[in-house]
């Protein structure tokens, strides 16, 4: 199924999207809502923002609750009348989980069952949700495939695993459409770049912007498979349309298959804020101690998620952050 052919089978059904004033929840909501397909929200606002969502609502298709997943009450109340599930509440970060491991736990992982045990009580089959490139652990294949998986790294790594688990015993016991997505280092337009846990990406260009001093942990010459969001978002729709039984129960690289060092995109966010003339000459760049349970690689084969769900004509790092940036210097 193409993503034209996903939008048309989700304008008949009625999407939650947990986690939708997040980063990557907001940039699907908006996708969802510009296509006509009806959503609901859920989010307890921890580290989304309710203007990420403000534009949405006057919408008659939108409608957001204000909620805790860690509150099994809550999760039973919003699956009622709905037709399938984005869940993409969870606590992100590495650095985050090895700090404050139980309050990760609670929600990356008690959260996570609360919501797809609600999903099949209420007979809501499809579950599509947000797993991670974390689960790769200290693998050194390259690509990362499923199947190549190595030792966990942090307490965030062990929650994304136990949600493919807790998915896949879902599908085989109760017949639940589960798809789990690992998206490897998402960045675009809504991506927090401020506080301690904020990723590498929008914080570079807040901090070269303003003519900050940037800290790269380690000698930037680690390298990522950075993924532009409108990806993370066409494969949502496609999860949540797809007829291809095959993919229930698993999980799914979300990626381009292209990696770049830190070192790289340090310099072209530098490059494309030059062109749109934002760049503030005081930036300075350090470099700081590597970061325990951070990966030096990672790279990810997605033609497993094209061959399944029909993931293609993917937008590629260069086009990405030249349309991200374009989008933040108009504001
Ligand atoms: N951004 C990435 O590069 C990346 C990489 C791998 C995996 N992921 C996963 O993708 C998902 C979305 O990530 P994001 O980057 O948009 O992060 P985000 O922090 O912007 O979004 C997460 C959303 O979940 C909400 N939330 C957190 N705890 C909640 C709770 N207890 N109840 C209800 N809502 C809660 C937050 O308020 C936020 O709106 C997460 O599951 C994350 O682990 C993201």
């Amino acid at each position: 199924m193409d993503l034209n052919a996903a939008l048309e089978n989700l304008k008949t059904k009625h999407v939650l999207v947990t986690g939708g004033g997040g980063f990557i929840g907001s940039n699907l909501v908006e996708f969802l809502l510009k296509n006509g397909v009806k959503v609901t929200v859920l989010d307890n606002f921890s580290t989304g923002k309710p203007e990420n969502l403000e534009e949405f609502e006057t919408n008659p298709l939108f409608h957001c609750i204000e909620g805790d997943i860690t509150d099994s009450n809550v999760c039973t109340s919003v699956v009622q009348n709905v037709d399938v599930i984005s869940h993409q509440a969870a606590l992100g970060s590495v650095p985050r989980s090895i700090e404050f491991p139980h309050k990760t736990h609670d929600v990356n992982a008690t959260g996570f069952l609360n919501m797809l045990h609600a999903a099949k009580e209420a007979g809501v089959k499809r579950f599509v949700y947000a797993s991670s490139s974390s689960v790769y652990g200290d693998s050194a294949i390259s690509p990362k495939h499923i199947g190549s998986e190595g030792k966990l790294l942090s307490p965030y790594a062990v929650t994304k695993r136990l949600n493919e688990e807790y998915a896949a015993v879902y599908a085989r016991l109760h017949d639940m459409e589960t798809i789990g997505l690992r998206y490897f280092n998402v960045f675009g337009p809504k991506q927090d770049p401020n506080g301690v846990y904020a990723a590498a990406i929008p914080k570079f260009i807040d901090r070269m912007m303003r003519g900050d001093k940037i800290t790269i942990y380690g000698d930037g010459e680690q390298t990522r498979d950075f993924t532009y969001v409108k990806n993370a978002v066409k494969v949502n729709v496609l999860a949540l349309a797809t007829e291809n039984d095959r993919s229930f129960g698993c999980a799914f690289n979300v990626a381009c298959g292209a990696y770049f060092s830190l070192n790289n995109v340090v310099e072209t966010i530098k490059q494309e804020l030059v062109k749109f003339d934002r760049f503030n000459p005081d930036t300075t760049i350090e470099h700081g101690p590597e970061r325990p349970g951070d990966i030096r690689d990672s790279l990810a084969d997605v033609s497993r998620t094209e061959v399944a769900l029909g993931y293609a004509d993917l937008h590629v790092f260069e086009a990405g952050i030249s349309e991200y940036l374009e989008l933040l210097c108009k504001q």
